[in-house]
């Protein structure tokens, strides 16, 4: 049988990475064999067209070459990583894939939907996931602890807070318009309380 593959969205600093590897531990006691990946990047290809992109200033590309950097970058995570590993009988959770495009590419940096729906159909084939988790939080506190951070992937903390407060009403209409792929996960509480919410959304989907 092959591997089921979830991903897990939102905006900046909602926890997304700490709650993947969270739910890739509660898999593997649960004998689920999974692995954890992140867009951009996730293939050895990728992870250099990530550089691109996470690095330097917020206009070092307009929104269209930006999202088809990000789907160069997919195409190749999909078809040496993530595909091979869901064949081999793996799950897959993947830290970002697609509806981070609509949300930045789209809403944010104002793409038209159609365009990223035409460069999604011919690069991947619109391949999507089974689940998907969209972590909720008040964009100046992700922001906060973003930046927090202190690394040099910083492009995309240097969009002003309208950008940020756009994203995450496009995470939200996401949900709205696929409730059966994707669960609204309230990101405000703690570690824990965030990773029951997750664990009761991929448990009840997959009948753990
Ligand atoms: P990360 O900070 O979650 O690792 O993601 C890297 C940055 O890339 C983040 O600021 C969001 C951005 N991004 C997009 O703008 N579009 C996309 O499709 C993806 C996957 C990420």
């Amino acid at each position: 049988m092959t591997g089921r593959f979830i991903t897990l969205e939102g905006g900046e600093g909602a926890g997304k990475s700490t709650q993947a590897k969270r739910l890739a531990a509660a898999l593997h006691s649960r004998g689920i064999e999974c692995i954890v990946t992140r867009e951009p990047g996730g293939s050895p290809g990728a992870e250099e067209i990530r550089k691109l992109l996470v690095e330097g200033e917020p206009g070092r590309w307009d929104a269209v070459t930006e999202t088809l950097l990000l789907f160069a970058a997919r195409a190749d995570h999909i078809a040496r990583k993530i595909k091979p590993t869901l064949a081999a009988g793996k799950w897959v959770i993947s830290d970002r894939f697609t509806d981070s495009t609509y949300a930045y590419q789209g809403a944010g940096r104002g793409l038209d939907r159609e365009t990223i729906r035409r460069i999604e159909a011919a690069s991947t084939n619109a391949f999507k996931p089974e689940l998907t988790l969209v972590l909720d939080l008040p964009p100046e506190t992700g922001l906060a602890r973003a930046v927090a951070r202190n690394t040099n992937e910083t492009r995309f903390e240097g969009f002003d807070l309208a950008f940020h407060t756009k994203l995450r009403e496009a995470f939200r209409e996401i949900v709205q318009r696929e409730p059966d792929r994707c669960v609204f996960i309230d990101a405000t509480g703690t570690e824990d309380k965030v990773a029951e919410l997750i664990w009761r959304a991929v448990a009840g989907r997959f009948n753990l």
